[in-house]
C-alpha cells in the first residue's frame, strides 16, 4: 500500500469515527428513551409502602420509583430522565425529581419544571387489588 493511500484510509477512518461520536449523542437527544413500553406489572404489598415513603423498583427494564403521598396516593414514575437517560433522584422535602446530569427538574406530576428535558417523566398506572399495589 502506498503511503498516500494509507494516509487517505487513515483520515477516512478517523473522520467517520469523529462523525459517529457527534451523531450518536445527537440521535439520543432527538429520540429520548421512551420505547421501553414493554414494562411488566410489578405487584407489591400495599403495607410495604407506608405514607410518605418511597421505593425504587424495576418495571420491566425501567428503573422506577414509587411514592406514597398523603394527598395523591401512590404515584409511580420512571427514573429515566427524558433528556439523555440519566436516573433522576427524588427529593421528598422539595417534592421534586432532579437529574444529576444536566440539572433537569421535574415536579411531583412528572412535569418538567426547568432544564433541558423535552418531556415529562413517564408515569405508570397504579391500582390497588386485594391489598396489593399493581404498578405498570
Ligand atoms: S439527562 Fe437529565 S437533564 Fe440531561
Amino acid at each position: 500500500m502506498q503511503r498516500r493511500s494509507f494516509l487517505k484510509l487513515l483520515t477516512s477512518i478517523l473522520g467517520l469515527s469523529a462523525l459517529g461520536a457527534f451523531i450518536y449523542p445527537l440521535f439520543r437527544y432527538l429520540l429520548p428513551l421512551e420505547k421501553d413500553a414493554r414494562a411488566q406489572a410489578v405487584i407489591i404489598p400495599k403495607s410495604s409502602l407506608p405514607v410518605n415513603t418511597t421505593k425504587e423498583v424495576m418495571i420491566g427494564q425501567t428503573p422506577a420509583i414509587l411514592i406514597n403521598t398523603r394527598d395523591k396516593g401512590v404515584l409511580a414514575f420512571s427514573r429515566v430522565c427524558t433528556h439523555l437517560g440519566c436516573l433522576v433522584k427524588y427529593y421528598p422535602e422539595k417534592q421534586l425529581f432532579i437529574c444529576p446530569c444536566h440539572a433537569g427538574v421535574f415536579d411531583l406530576e412528572g412535569n418538567v419544571v426547568s432544564g433541558p428535558p423535552p418531556k415529562p417523566l413517564q408515569k405508570f398506572a397504579v391500582k390497588v387489588l386485594d391489598g396489593n399495589l399493581v404498578i405498570g
